[in-house]
């Protein structure tokens, strides 16, 4: 249960869809254990799935219990942690509006998140007032909890900045010495850099990524199609681990005794690269199967997810009403 005197931590991720091994080393793994210390809250932020997927939204309720049941069954406890759903908490809405006052275009467009985007997603009009302001919503949800350590992964370091700058203009503006937000500061988990099966950024959106509900078949299948050492074409012909994309995964999700086993055999063509595979994919299942398991079980159970949901966002609700209370008289809004 929730002890006030412990720091406050918040994090979300977009409900986009299914979600992928890097989501589970890069963010669930460590949200699982931050549990233990801090007050946690974890958003699943459909808004800022909008302001890219503003066009089909017919997924957006399975999505959001996928998502759901896969925090879940990858141990976010329910006990220990409060799970929301963004749109269902209006206070974040309202506080996104009040710091869209303070925030300046020029910065928001500076952002290179913007500009990748913008150039990106050419197949997607986010030329919109939305997008624009996506990480003025990203403050507002960190800042509604007055939350000071925000769990993320290096891409998104540049918008917590964003957020504390937006923060500190507010509460100069407004604060009268008081702090009616905090100012967050990003944590940083130490997971190594994944890539998907075709050797580009893992994502949905380029089908590349091992998915937390594969199962061990399609999981092979997947890493069956992954380059290997280009130079090795007969099986006995001696391999170069160091360009190829699975002993890149070995590195990752082997441990450190067998990696270096690994290496050695294919330099001296004492593994073929079929074998190889076969391993990687073990080690990535092994890693998989519980969450794959977990979630696969409250998926049979939507009901007591519902019902997670429907306290987390009046917990949610209550302790940002808080927060926008200050804010609200901070501005003189009364
Ligand atoms: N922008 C984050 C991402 O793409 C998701 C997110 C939205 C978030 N609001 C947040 C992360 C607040 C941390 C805190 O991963
Ligand atoms: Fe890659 Fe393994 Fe084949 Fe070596 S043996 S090239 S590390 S798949």
């Amino acid at each position: 249960m929730s002890r006030p005197q412990r720091e406050r931590i918040f994090s979300g991720q977009r409900p986009t869809g299914p979600l992928h091994v890097g989501h589970l080393i890069g963010a669930l793994q460590s949200w699982v254990r931050l549990q233990d210390e801090y007050e946690c809250f974890w958003g699943i932020v459909d808004w800022h799935m909008l302001t890219t997927h503003y066009e089909d939204t017919h997924e957006l309720d399975d999505n959001i219990i996928d998502m759901a049941a896969t925090w879940l069954g990858c141990g976010i406890d329910p006990e220990r942690s409060t799970i929301l759903i963004q749109s269902q908490v209006k206070q974040h809405a309202e506080l996104a509006l009040l710091l869209g006052m303070v925030s300046p275009l020029g910065e928001l467009m500076r952002l290179s998140t913007y500009k990748d985007q913008l150039e990106n997603l050419k197949d997607k009009n986010i030329n919109t007032y939305g997008f624009l302001g996506y990480p003025v919503l990203q403050t507002a949800d960190i800042a509604a909890y007055r939350a000071t350590r925000v769990p993320v992964g290096e891409d998104q370091v540049e918008h917590i900045e964003k957020a504390r700058e937006f923060v500190r203009k507010f509460n100069n503006l407004y604060g009268r010495g008081k702090q009616p937000l905090l100012e967050p500061q990003a944590m940083l988990s130490p997971t190594p850099r994944l890539l998907g099966v075709d050797g580009r950024k893992m994502s949905k959106s380029y089908d590349n990524a091992i998915n937390l509900s594969d199962s061990p078949k399609t999981i092979l299948k997947k890493v069956n199609t992954m380059v290997t050492d280009p130079q090795r074409v007969r099986r006995n012909d001696p391999g170069d681990p160091e360009v190829c994309s699975v002993f890149a995964y070995h590195r990752i999700f082997t441990p450190e005794e067998d990696v270096e086993q690994i290496a050695q055999d294919c330099r001296t063509a004492a593994i073929g690269c079929g074998d190889c595979k076969r391993r990687c994919a073990e080690r990535l299942n092994a890693l998989v199967a519980p969450t794959r398991e977990g979630r696969a079980r409250w998926l049979e159970r939507r009901s007591d997810i519902e019902e997670i949901l429907a306290a987390g966002n009046a917990h949610a609700r209550e302790v940002t009403e808080e927060t926008l209370q200050g804010v609200r008289e901070a501005v003189g809004l009364r």
